[in-house]
């Protein structure tokens, strides 16, 4: 089939939609995401490739406005933190801007706190027992956990979507991953890999734009 055959088969399924339907949504209602849609989310996500099917993920949702304001208050303490260095003194209105980028998910109804933890494949392993500085072993390797996470996030960001919901996958609250470990009582090997806030959209996503696959695709 040509590949412009493939493309047209693909637009009229209901999987074009839930890919290209969803965009990151930033603000929300306030109605509460029932129990059996998260888990329908979050089923979808875990379907995702992943590396050994070790399936290194855990989600926690948290939809007590407390606790939601609690990571917060975590996120800001550590961006006050930084805007008190003397390296940001140039950047006071950047920082503004990444405050909100950072924080807006606890207006949300639901956050999705993805977890993850590293993932050994046996040349990992051996490139270890061999001593290979961590820049190189990292460069053989291209992290597969945190490739099996980003797989899983997409497709629960897919899912919130084709259910009627907003979403927003985001990494810059990270930055207080130790406070909001703490918080929702996640212990090592597990780590923070990203929020993602969930509720109905206030206004209709906005789809972004992107470059044409030509720019970006080869055949050789
Ligand atoms: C790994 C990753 C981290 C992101 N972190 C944030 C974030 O912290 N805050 C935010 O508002 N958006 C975040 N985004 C959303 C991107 O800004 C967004 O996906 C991109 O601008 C494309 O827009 P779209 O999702 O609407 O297609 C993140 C996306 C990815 C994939």
């Amino acid at each position: 089939m040509s590949s412009r055959g493939s493309r047209s088969r693909l637009e009229t399924t209901g999987f074009a939609d839930a890919v290209s339907g969803r965009s990151s949504v930033r603000r929300y209602a306030p109605d509460p995401v029932p129990h059996e849609d998260v888990t329908a989310m979050v089923g979808v996500a875990i379907r995702a490739a992943n590396a050994g099917n070790a399936q290194t993920w855990r989600f926690v949702a948290v939809e007590d406005a407390d606790l939601r304001a609690a990571m917060k208050q975590a996120v800001d303490a550590v961006l006050d933190e930084m805007g008190a260095w003397p390296e940001a003194a140039d950047l006071e209105k950047e920082l503004r801007a990444y405050r909100a980028y950072a924080t807006f998910f606890a207006e949300a109804p639901l956050v999705l706190a993805v977890f993850g933890r590293t993932y050994h494949s046996l040349a990992d392993e051996l490139h270890e027992r061999r001593g290979l500085p961590r820049e190189q072993r990292d460069r053989l390797r291209q992290r597969p956990d945190i490739q099996s996470l980003g797989g899983a996030i997409q497709l629960l960001c897919n899912a919130a979507h084709a259910m009627g919901y907003g979403s927003c996958w985001m990494t810059a609250p990270v930055l207080a991953a130790p406070a909001i470990e703490g918080l929702l009582g996640v212990e090592p090997p597990l780590e923070l890999a990203a929020l993602v806030p969930v509720g109905r959209p206030l206004t209709p996503p906005k789809p972004s734009s992107r470059r044409p696959v030509e720019d970006v695709l080869e055949f050789r």
